[in-house]
């Protein structure tokens, strides 16, 4: 087995090794060296380069105005920051919509700077040919389902998603989409837990990464401000404080990265409890 070492950027190949091993694993998405050096002390497998930085840098109310050239700016500070962490970075929303060649060349863009893998949102249709056109053209991709914040003009709001049977019938059913087109992780965000649990148990050769999914997923992710408590009120139920109590960032993000691993976070207040629903379309 190929153990990362300080050395060593971990692969995909790693994180999937990890994942059939039952280990789970630890992500976080931030934007500068600093927290990039600080999340690799402490231990975490991988970082993502958010669209999230649209709030939480730029100070926007949505992620809809981060364009391609924001996100290559803080690939670029973070992949400078760590060595040891898998490196993903979200296609942001007008990067990818208007063709899958549009879409590669945003994600080749992204892929020279650093990332290892892109993270693109939703499951329609269009999404998962672009997903294939992608992977065809040697791109790994991350798919993201659940709440997926670019569309927040269509939800409407940040809530949970994959309540209702026929939504979490669709979900289940984009999630095999996009397995079948090749993406090899998936971000499962605000859906119910048994919702989270059986696409986890069912999809193969997929790491599936939950924030306000539950615990069954193979690894949480959180945003780095989030983990250490400095977004500011109202807070998502599934964000827990890891610097409570602790006083030193880089203790705290140690904290999440052992929670993570033991499965302690999140617990049953953190998450979105099950849909009730029995039959998620299996
Ligand atoms: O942009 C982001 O930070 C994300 C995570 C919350 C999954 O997409």
């Amino acid at each position: 087995m190929s153990v990362p070492t300080r050395d060593h950027r971990a692969t995909l190949g790693d994180l999937l090794r990890r994942v059939r091993q039952g280990g789970r694993l630890a992500m976080l998405a931030l934007y500068d060296a600093t927290f990039a050096h600080l999340a690799e002390e402490a231990g975490v497998d991988a970082v993502l380069v958010g669209d999230s930085l649209a709030q939480t840098v730029q100070g926007r109310e949505s992620t809809l105005g981060v364009e391609l050239d924001a996100i290559l700016y803080h690939l670029a500070c973070v992949a400078r920051g760590c060595r040891r962490p898998f490196l993903l970075a979200d296609l942001p929303f007008g990067s990818f919509e208007s063709s899958p060649a549009a879409a590669f060349a945003a994600a080749s863009r992204l892929l020279a700077a650093g990332a290892q893998m892109v993270k693109i949102e939703g499951g329609a249709p269009w999404v998962v040919e672009t997903v294939r056109f992608l992977v065809e053209r040697h791109v790994p991709v991350c798919g993201h389902l659940g709440l997926t914040p670019q569309a927040i003009l269509e939800l409407g709001g940040y809530r949970v998603q994959g309540r209702a049977p026929e939504e979490a019938r669709r979900l289940v059913a984009a999630a095999r989409d996009l397995v079948a087109a090749g993406i090899r992780m998936l971000v499962l965000e605000c859906v119910p837990d048994d919702l989270a649990a059986h696409l986890t148990r069912s999809l193969e050769g997929v790491a599936v990464i939950g924030i306000g999914a539950g615990p069954a997923t193979h690894g949480q992710v959180l945003v780095a401000y989030d983990a250490l408590g400095l977004t500011p009120p109202p807070r998502p139920r599934f964000v827990r404080d890891f610097l409570e109590g602790v006083g030193d960032a880089r203790l705290a993000l140690g904290r999440f990265v052992r929670a993570v691993a033991e499965g302690s976070f999140p617990t049953v207040g953190e998450s979105y409890g099950p849909s009730g629903l029995d039959d998620l379309g299996a």
